[in-house]
């Protein structure tokens, strides 16, 4: 793959997925650069589901697809499984643990996933999924810990989570000094939200958002979802344009 230049690595529900007006401005926008802007979508979804997701908004194909919750790496034409991230996923998971683990503790229900890459629940908000962090640390189970919009609790790996899995992403196939936006709603976007690259929280964001202490390049956007992506685009790269290809 040539290495990327212009880079949108955006999470999808909520973000990328959830105003069709903004995202019909935001696609016709690229469209009508000089440059191609790659697509990288980093989502909690699993790959099935993340595929549903594109075939029925009719969302671009992606260049790159980061899926549950930054544990899986996909790209290329047929978005093939990266191999070096899952080594890096998998060496060090015990999912058997985490399971065992949570049996004890009331208020959290399994959610249904497709494998072990990582493991998920829904908490009766916030006192059930604080049992099981402390729970895991206090075992000495590998792992990160992800809360979000107060119900998704996600077990990943120890240096799993988007924001690892897109810095894994970009170190890989960006440009040193690409442009950059990465875009987000939820707590599952912090990490990558928080890595220093141009990013914008989308004005409908959750509570967690919207509370994260900022950085110099963290971008509040007015508009929700892909217009507030474009809006942050405008911000940062706007002069993308001028540049000839
Ligand atoms: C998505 C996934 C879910 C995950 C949540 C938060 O909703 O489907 O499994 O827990 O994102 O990351
Ligand atoms: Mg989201």
């Amino acid at each position: 793959m040539q290495k990327i230049r212009y880079l949108l690595a955006t999470d999808l529900d909520g973000t990328f997925v959830g105003d069709e007006e903004g995202l019909r401005e935001l696609l016709d926008y690229y469209d009508s650069l000089p440059e191609r802007v790659a697509l990288a979508y980093v989502t909690g979804r699993h790959r099935a589901s993340a595929m549903g997701l594109i075939r029925e908004e009719r969302l671009p194909v992606p260049d790159i697809l980061i899926t549950d919750v930054g544990t899986s790496v996909y790209s290329g034409p047929d978005l093939a499984e990266d191999p070096g991230w899952k080594q890096r996923m998998t060496e060090n998971w015990d999912p058997q643990a985490v399971r065992g683990i949570a049996r004890g503790i009331s208020g959290i229900r399994l959610q249904n996933l497709p494998d072990t890459r990582r493991v998920s629940f829904f908490s009766e908000g916030g006192e059930p999924a604080e049992k099981l962090k402390n729970a895991l640390t206090s075992d000495g189970i590998p792992h990160t810990f992800i809360f979000s919009s107060g119900r998704d609790v996600d077990i990943l790996p120890e240096g799993g989570g988007k924001g690892e899995a897109l810095r894994y992403v970009i170190g890989k196939f960006a440009e040193v000094d690409a442009s950059i936006l990465v875009a987000g709603d939820s707590g599952n976007d912090l990490d990558m939200l928080m890595l220093g690259y141009p990013s914008v929280i989308v004005s409908n964001a959750r509570p967690e958002l919207l509370e994260a202490e900022g950085h110099d390049a963290l971008f509040r956007a007015t508009r929700p979802c892909a217009g507030g992506i474009l809006e942050a685009w405008m911000h940062f790269h706007g002069n993308t344009a001028d540049i000839k290809g």
